[in-house]
């Protein structure tokens, strides 16, 4: 049986008889998130039972099989509606997955911009000229967001006029009966539907996530079945055994205790996107004016942020070893076992290199990585600075859905701890609002 990531939480600077009180806290949500897996998707937490939905995996996969042989998908989404997509394909597959000749290639158009848009189309051209296939996947929850929809306008017009089978090759992924759903209706596109009440950062495993993964080659099966198990996990109603509510009662605490900022830290550039995504998940679920009954002002929030080890240690360490002590780490690494995996990259044997660093000469990469880690973290415990450390076996489908999981599911134990609705999202809806008036006053 696939071993699920590790929690260790030693130097989270949180006594055991601290988690138990904030432990207290959390009984009652562990039970209503128990009730949450019963009932289907009348729930706001029922993102909690995509792992199990059959009838989504079913619906992405005959889709998925159907474009099997294209060359290449375009994601046209932004926020929740492409960032569990790129953290998922850049940790499975690699960033340089396109360059790399495995499996369809994939690109994401998010917001809008002149020049990324003529690189994208020049890229698009080339490949249509070369008379490879492209599939294009808007996606948008509310089926309305003005960045998506002047994207996808401009990216389908492109396959229409170059592609006589477009129609077929057209995916649109949004609430049943929004007006992008309706337009793609319209046409005879492809439609996936989001379920209701399922929320844009809560969407990874549903086709949000699902259909762009399967197409081009990531075992979504795999990622599904590491969220189930982890959601086991993390359904378990004693919190030091359940990873997702032993860290929203870490992060609690230290909120509490004037540390607003959450730095994820991960010892794999290719798990950058798995930051990102998370920086959306903990941004909009806990950064809130009001509390969960919108009676009390709380200004409430942790900033998260996303550091990449080695990278950031090389300009931002000075910062986080000697700067305030405002921060809660969490370090994630990938075991070395996994890491090394079919053989690994070892660093050559060049007897004159020892005098530039000595003994790293025949050793392997991922041996290099882990003593930095490990100078670091000792380097946090002598400088007082908390975190804790999220231990991957290997960066390969299960482990991937498993700590989206638990990241989710923590995010929800975190909102009934600070008392906040984890699950709305009213600022960044005032800003679209804002925006679309904008655009009419100034229409011509
Ligand atoms: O979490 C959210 O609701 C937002 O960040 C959305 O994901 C983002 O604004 C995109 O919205 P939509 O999917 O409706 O196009």
């Amino acid at each position: 049986m696939a071993k699920l990531p590790t929690l260790e939480t030693t130097h989270s600077g949180v006594s055991v008889s601290q988690l138990r009180e904030h432990s207290k806290a959390l009984i009652s949500e562990i039970a209503d998130m128990r009730d949450a897996a019963e009932e289907g998707y009348s729930n706001d937490r029922c993102s909690i039972n995509l792992p199990y939905d059959k009838k989504i995996a079913k619906e992405t996969a005959v889709l998925a099989k159907r474009h099997k042989g294209v060359d290449a998908i375009v994601v046209v989404g932004i926020g929740g509606s492409n960032l569990g997509t790129m953290a998922v394909q850049e940790a499975v597959l690699g960033k340089y997955h396109n360059m790399t000749g495995t499996g369809p290639k994939i690109f994401y158009s998010d917001t809008v911009d002149t020049y990324a848009m003529k690189d994208l189309l020049r890229i698009l051209t080339g490949l249509r000229k070369a008379g490879k296939t492209i599939v294009v996947n808007g996606v948008s929850k509310s089926g309305g967001t003005t960045e998506t929809t002047a994207n996808f306008e401009i990216l389908t017009e492109f396959l229409r006029k170059t592609d006589r089978r477009a129609d077929e090759h057209i995916v649109v992924t949004s609430d049943e009966g929004s007006p992008f759903w309706k337009l793609a209706e319209k046409r005879g596109y492809h439609t996936l539907a989001i379920p209701k009440k399922v929320g844009g950062r809560y969407s990874v495993m549903s086709a949000v996530g699902q259909y762009p993964l399967r197409a081009i080659g990531v075992d979504v099966d795999q990622l599904l079945k590491g969220a189930a198990d982890m959601r086991k996990a993390c359904l378990g109603g004693d919190v030091a055994k359940n990873p997702a509510a032993q860290r929203a009662a870490l992060l609690h605490h230290h909120y509490l205790h004037g540390k607003n900022i959450a730095d994820m830290f991960l010892f794999c550039p290719d798990l950058e996107s798995v930051g990102r995504w998370y920086r959306q998940l903990m941004g909009e679920s806990i950064g809130k004016e009001w509390d969960s009954r919108h009676k009390m002002r709380v200004s409430c929030g942790m900033t998260p942020t996303v550091s990449i080890g080695s990278t950031d240690l090389h300009s931002m360490a000075q910062l986080y070893l000697g700067g305030p002590v405002d921060k809660f780490t969490t370090f994630v690494t990938l075991d070395e076992k996994s890491s090394v995996g079919a053989g690994g990259v070892s660093v050559p044997r060049d007897k004159e290199y020892e005098a530039l660093v000595p003994h790293i000469q025949g050793r392997k990469l991922s041996e290099l990585m882990d003593a930095i880690y490990r100078g670091v973290s000792i380097a946090y415990e002598k400088n007082g600075r908390p975190y804790c450390h999220v231990g991957l076996h290997g960066k390969d489908e299960y482990q991937i859905g498993a700590l989206l999981q638990m990241h989710m599911m923590e995010m929800m134990y975190l909102g009934r701890l600070l008392g906040v609705n984890p699950f709305d999202q009213p600022a960044v809806e005032a800003y679209k609002v804002e925006t679309k008036r904008i655009l009419e006053k100034t229409f011509h």
